[in-house]
């Protein structure tokens, strides 16, 4: 289905920089550059990261596609350079030049794209699978996600995303508020539950201790999406399938879960669903929230409660088993810097592409060339609704 919000990127880990192109943003949109540095900020944190986020600074520049604090309806280009490159970088990774003998890095690791990506593009290099395959990608996602959020801050609609396990520590249950989501950031796990977020920490540090790494799940939640978003009518307008895939796109995430998801498996049928019942105010409300949100395809109305289960990363200090493919022989994988958890940054990666998502299907049912129209057509809509 052709998307009305398009987002693009382009980006080596270690080459010049990163760049992101969000096409299809309506005119007017108010944009603050603060918000798309706190996010790229958030994107860094967390407990468990590895060196390279004390030093990235992810100093992005708006090439275009926004004047005078406003978005203007053409394409907006931002650009993020890395630091290391000119530093560390320009010789592996410049546009021109070559390596020197010996230099091609040879033996993939387990569970990164490495060995598949060297095979589909015919590589003898896995540097040029890594590069590309590598979450610094996700900055450039963060900072389009961060232009379109200042769309869905204007109609109302919040994102929050939060910690809820790492490891074998869980978070208790909770929907936070997007009032919690400063509270959230503040934990180095970005985790609502002080003792979970303790508890988590303590996680990080046992396995990296025995010199591992570990995977964990975080929540996305969508305050304020009005019902009606997505549709039953075709398989690829489905929003919890759009979502799922979104979600999905982020590497490293293997499962995603919509409201009880998995857990509704295991339910009769008559404790896995949300009753319809009509509130005080006349409208029509739901008794509880297990379906998150999302029902055939659409949202409800209610918050959107979506969870990504990422896998504990494949690049250890004590590298996995491999082949070498210079020479055909057992070997141990390449070391690479890396993080020991990245949960809490997942989260924040897991906002900007559900903020895609919502934007686009936001799009699709109220149209629109500018903010004001947008709004004009949500509101009568709204105020037509039982
Ligand atoms: C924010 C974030 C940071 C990541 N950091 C690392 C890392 O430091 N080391 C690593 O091996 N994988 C890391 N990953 C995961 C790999 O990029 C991912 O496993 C790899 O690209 C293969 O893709 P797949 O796991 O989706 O199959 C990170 C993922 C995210 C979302």
């Amino acid at each position: 289905m052709a998307a009305m919000l398009r987002i693009l990127t382009a980006g080596e880990s270690h080459g010049p920089g990163l760049a992101v192109i969000v096409e299809g943003m309506p005119a007017g949109v108010p944009v603050a550059l603060e918000d798309v540095a706190r996010d790229l900020a958030r994107r860094r944190h967390g407990y468990g990261r590895g060196g390279r986020q004390r030093f990235e600074a992810d100093a992005f520049e708006v090439l275009a596609g926004i004047r005078h604090g406003r978005t203007l309806g053409s394409p907006v280009a931002i650009t993020i350079p890395n630091v290391e490159f000119a530093t560390k970088y320009a010789r592996l990774m410049g546009v021109e030049g070559r390596l020197d003998e010996g230099e091609a890095l040879t033996r993939p690791r387990p569970g990164h794209a490495d060995l598949a990506g060297a095979m589909k593009y015919g590589f003898d290099d896995v540097r040029n699978v890594l590069e590309r395959a590598s979450a610094r990608e996700t900055a450039a996602r963060v900072a389009g996600g961060a232009v379109i959020k200042a769309l869905l801050t204007q109609l109302g609609i919040a994102i929050v995303s939060h910690v809820v396990r790492i490891g074998k520590v869980t978070a208790p249950a909770g929907i936070p508020e997007p009032s919690a989501q400063a509270t959230i950031d503040r934990s180095p796990v970005r985790c609502a539950d002080p003792e979970a977020s303790k508890a988590m920490v303590g996680e990080i540090d046992r396995l990296r201790r025995a010199q591992d790494s570990v995977g964990g799940i975080f929540e996305v939640l969508v305050w304020g999406a009005p019902p009606g978003l997505g549709s039953y009518v075709h398989w690829d307008r489905k929003l919890d399938a759009r979502l799922a895939a979104a979600l999905m796109s982020i590497q490293s995430v293997k499962g995603v879960e919509v409201g009880d998801g998995f857990a509704s498996a295991a339910r009769p049928g008559s404790k896995a669903h949300d009753a319809i019942v009509r509130g005080s105010d006349g409208r029509i409300r739901r008794r509880t929230a297990r379906a998150g949100g999302i029902e055939g395809g659409m949202s409800t109305g209610q918050p959107i409660r979506l969870r990504a289960a990422m896998k504990p990363f494949s690049t250890v200090p004590r590298p996995l088993p491999t082949v070498d493919l210079a020479t055909g022989e057992a070997a141990v994988a390449i070391k690479q810097r890396t993080d020991a958890c990245a949960v809490p940054a997942g989260g924040v990666v897991g906002e900007a592409v559900v903020a895609h998502v919502i934007a686009d299907a936001v799009l699709e049912k109220f149209g629109g060339d500018s903010l004001g129209e947008i709004a004009r057509a949500l509101e009568t809509y709204l105020e037509g609704l039982p």
